[in-house]
């Protein structure tokens, strides 16, 4: 059996570094899920496969060749770790995340990550969809401002451009995609609990979740 803990929210809003963090303390592996729909993104474009094409999508899905090792993420054994986080491959994962084809390919996998003595599992759908039987669920939200700092920090530090201005207009954008689509929709689980994390560090985060861990039933 093993404890299960979600993270979901939307995109800047530290999950996926708050998810690690958590899972370090806590000793359980975390989950990614967002690197999932980057990775088949990134595959649909390097295949030419159009990002409408839910029908081939899905089959890549179901023969995803993805490693998680050491902090590196391999496709079919090529390391793309930082090929997935460009804003571009984000948008696109966004997009291919919309049709319900493609969600159920990657729901299996997603659930096998489930393993003792416990996972964090970072998301959109994590505490409604994939793991609606989570002891603990935790809705991760900050404003669209500083959302798109941070994510211009991030790719001031990976060496990557972009004026901050076009970057909250594209979060508010993928916002409006990941909470407007019909299949698993953004919206925090009924008996989430939601953090803004706006004016907080990542310390302040992972330790108010660990907290309420140790609390949780
Ligand atoms: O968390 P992220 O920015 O890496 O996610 C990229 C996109 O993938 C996001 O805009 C929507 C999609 N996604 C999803 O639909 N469901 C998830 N559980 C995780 C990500």
């Amino acid at each position: 059996m093993s404890a299960i803990i979600t993270i979901d929210g939307p995109g800047g809003s530290g999950k996926g570094t708050v998810t690690c963090l958590v899972a370090k303390q806590l000793g359980f592996r975390c989950l990614d899920s967002g690197a999932l729909y980057r990775i088949l993104a990134l595959d649909s474009i390097k295949n030419g496969i159009a990002l409408d094409n839910a029908d081939l999508i899905s089959k890549s899905a179901s023969s995803l060749d993805v490693e998680f090792f050491n902090g590196k993420v391999l496709l079919k054994g090529e390391d793309v770790t930082d090929a997935i986080r460009g804003e571009d491959i984000g948008e696109a994962a966004s997009k291919i995340a919309i049709y319900s084809l493609v969600r159920d390919e990657l729901l299996h996998f997603q659930k096998s990550f489930a393993v003792a003595p416990g996972l964090v599992a970072d998301g959109r759908d994590m505490g409604t969809q994939v793991f609606p039987q989570a002891e603990l669920k935790i809705y991760l939200t900050a404003s669209a401002e500083e959302r798109a700092k941070r994510r211009h920090k991030q790719l001031i530090a990976a060496g990557q451009g972009g004026s901050l201005r076009a970057l909250v207009k594209d979060i508010q954008a993928r916002d409006q995609r990941d909470i407007g689509r019909e299949t698993a929709p953004l919206r925090p689980a009924e008996d989430s609990i939601l953090i803004d994390s706006t004016g907080m560090t990542i310390e302040e985060v992972v330790q108010k979740i660990v907290n309420l861990w140790h609390k949780a039933p």
